[in-house]
């Protein structure tokens, strides 16, 4: 049984270790028995602030309406930049790495907040207020980070739209959260490839026409379509700005950013978190998790378009005063020991990456790893989805040479930072577990009828108490907030995954339970990919599933059913795959296309996604009852054209 593979931790790393495993267990239950005073301790330690709480806690969990710090006052950006002058002006805080191996920048303490004043200057001359929305779509450059904390130095809430996503996808995004101001980049380049960053968002506006200002970052030489009243440059924009700009006072509730992420239902959420809860516990969970020391280098490979590279590329690190890694290309991009050759580049100290990137790099052998030396490696992480005991191994064995703990972090762009992971040099390790908890994180695991389950079993997450980076709302829909996670079991937070909890009390998670298909780490909702899919003129109906995928840990299946008269044809399922990238993203391609004449209905219209499932992942043996089909000849019609992959 792979739970009964124990890796102890090293004794001799844990004498260096932040805490040990006695400390972790006694601060825990502190921690859940006595939040108020742990978090007001460890806010005090993370956090400087401009005036104090009130209150360190105050709400209902059960209604999504929650405040941590009650009245406190705070700048995020001040926190992350203006704090650390005196003592580390000169330290670099973010090493920016190129796509192309030979470009990279060490942008100083100093240099970041000079660049964030500009950059914010800039924001406040286009007429940026607090609590205005503002939307920044850019490749990996250092100007995204200057970005997204120019926004919270004048209190503008941002909402970060991934490189990847299409112009359909943008305008839904900017539109939905309406904002008026876009920070892009004439260009992306990611492996060689250009993308046309400035294009897409001129596409998206056409159908935004209040957005004023675009503010655009010349990364490279290309020319872009240009609108005169509506876009500046950005280099010319800084020119004409001071570098001295006041961070604004905020509440400690006040929104901080916006993150759209995909549900089981509808259009994307805007998941809105605040400042003071997200920034501790983003810091917090940085520190003690991937036992962060004074003047290691932090790598996170993730984009700051997801969550992981808001709290852990950006906002934790910085927060700590931290020198994090920001880098700009793919992992195999001239080659694939691009990932190590970095790490030997710039000394990285800790490494966190998902394992859809590490299952593409195992299967290309390991030569490309051992070309390289990673002698400065002393931790990894993982993160997005679950790891394979395979690929752990692996990671463990030939990235970090055992001598790498390796931290296995579970969360949702929902819950804003880590809430169960092991601690590095802390918690003995088994492979494919995310083990315990973090601090102040109480989840239960519960049966089909919503009880709880005592000891070892298998069940629904939920967490049952306020945690201070919690979801704060859903952007404009509070309902939808509450509808989406408070809802399925009253009382308690929803995560949409399901786990096993082992005897030793470690949590094993197994994946979404909901509509959510989980490809590469990226969330895909079913409901988003059928709406695109059936915008298509030729398609009168489709129903999309997630298969398991040896690299990609789920891929999309895509059923769909034709509009009479239209004849399939391999050309039309490429057109198909092709649309979908266009409507959403590329990264939301399905992998297979299959035609359905039919699809598994029940006779009050319900598709049945079980039976569906069942025959993507070739156990059509175990296909269950199908008696309640109004039509149960479909399913030998979809079992015969079965797509073998
Ligand atoms: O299913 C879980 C999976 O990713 C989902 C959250 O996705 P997102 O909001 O995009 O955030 C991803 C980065 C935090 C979860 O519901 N997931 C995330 N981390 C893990 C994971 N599944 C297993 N193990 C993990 N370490």
């Amino acid at each position: 049984m792979a739970e009964d593979k124990v890796y102890p931790v090293d004794k001799e790393r844990a004498a260096h270790s932040l805490i040990n495993i006695d400390d972790y267990h006694r601060l825990y239950q502190q921690s859940i028995d006595q939040p108020d005073i742990f978090w007001a301790e460890q806010a005090e330690k993370f956090v400087g602030f401009f005036e104090p709480w009130s209150k360190v806690f105050d709400g209902e969990f059960a209604k999504a309406q929650v405040a941590w710090f009650k009245d406190a006052k705070l700048n995020v950006s001040w926190n992350c930049i203006d704090r650390h002058l005196p003592q580390r002006a000169d330290q670099t805080a973010i090493i920016w790495e190129g796509d192309e191996p030979d470009s990279s920048l060490h942008i100083t303490y100093r240099d970041l907040h000079q660049a964030v004043c500009r950059m914010a200057n800039v924001l406040k001359a286009r007429g940026v207020k607090k609590g205005d929305r503002v939307c920044i779509y850019m490749p990996m450059i250092p100007e995204a980070a200057y970005a997204m904390l120019a926004c919270t130095r004048i209190g503008a809430v941002h909402s970060v739209v991934f490189g990847g996503f299409s112009p359909d996808a943008i305008r839904d995004r900017i539109q939905d959260s309406d904002c008026r101001t876009v920070i892009t980049a004439n260009q992306g380049v990611r492996g060689g490839k250009l993308i046309p960053l400035k294009h897409n968002v001129d596409k998206a506006l056409e159908q935004c026409p209040d957005v004023h200002s675009v503010i655009v970052v010349k990364h490279t030489e290309a020319d872009t379509g240009w609108h005169a009243e509506r876009d500046v440059w950005y280099h010319e924009a800084i020119s004409q700005v001071d570098d001295q700009c006041p961070a604004e006072v905020m509440d400690a509730e006040d929104a901080l950013f916006i993150l759209y992420t995909s549900g089981s239902t509808g259009k994307p959420k805007g998941v809105l978190h605040s400042t003071a809860g997200y920034l501790l516990q983003a810091a917090m969970s940085h520190k003690y998790i991937f036992d962060y020391h004074e003047g290691e280098v932090f790598w996170c490979t993730a984009d700051v378009g997801w969550v992981t590279g808001h709290s852990y590329i950006l906002y934790g690190p910085l927060c700590n005063g931290a020198t994090t890694l920001m880098f700009e290309g793919v992992p195999t991009y001239p080659d694939a020991s691009r990932f190590w050759q970095v790490i030997d580049k710039h000394h990285v100290n800790i490494f966190y990456t998902a394992p859809t990137a590490l299952r593409a790099l195992m299967s290309l052998g390991d030569e490309p790893v051992k070309s390289s030396s990673r002698a400065s490696l002393r931790l990894l992480g993982s993160v997005g989805e679950p790891i394979n005991p395979e690929a752990w191994e692996w990671y463990h064995k030939v990235v970090g040479e055992e001598r790498c703990p390796i931290v296995d972090t579970w969360w949702q762009t929902e819950t804003g930072s880590t809430m169960i992971s092991p601690m590095a040099g802390v918690t003995d390790l088994k492979p494919g577990s995310a083990t315990l908890p973090f601090f102040g994180v109480k989840p239960e695991l519960l049966d089909a009828h919503g009880k709880v389950i005592q000891g070892a079993g298998k069940g629904n997450l939920v967490i049952t108490q306020s945690w201070p980076s919690q979801i704060r709302t859903v952007f404009g829909d509070h309902q939808r907030c509450v509808d989406t996670y408070f809802k399925a079991y009253p009382g308690y937070y929803f995560t949409g995954d399901s786990a096993r909890r082992d005897k030793d009390g470690y949590y094993w998670i197994i994946g979404r339970v909901d509509d959510v298909i989980n490809v590469s780490g990226h969330r895909l909702g079913t409901a988003e990919l059928e709406s695109a899919l059936v915008l298509h003129p030729k398609v009168a109906e489709a129903a999309v599933v997630g298969y398991p995928h040896d690299i990609k840990g789920n891929a999309v299946y895509a059923y769909v059913t034709l509009m009479t008269g239209i004849k399939d044809s391999d050309d039309l399922k490429k057109e198909l795959i092709q649309f979908v990238a266009d409507e959403i993203g590329a990264f939301a391609k399905p992998e297979i296309v299959q035609f359905a004449p039919g699809l598994p209905k029940t006779r009050s219209g319900k598709i049945m996604r079980r039976i569906l499932r069942k025959i993507a992942a070739n156990e059509i043996d175990h296909l269950g009852d199908t008696t309640t089909l109004a039509e149960p000849s479909v399913v030998d019609n979809l079992i015969e054209h079965r797509v073998n992959r």
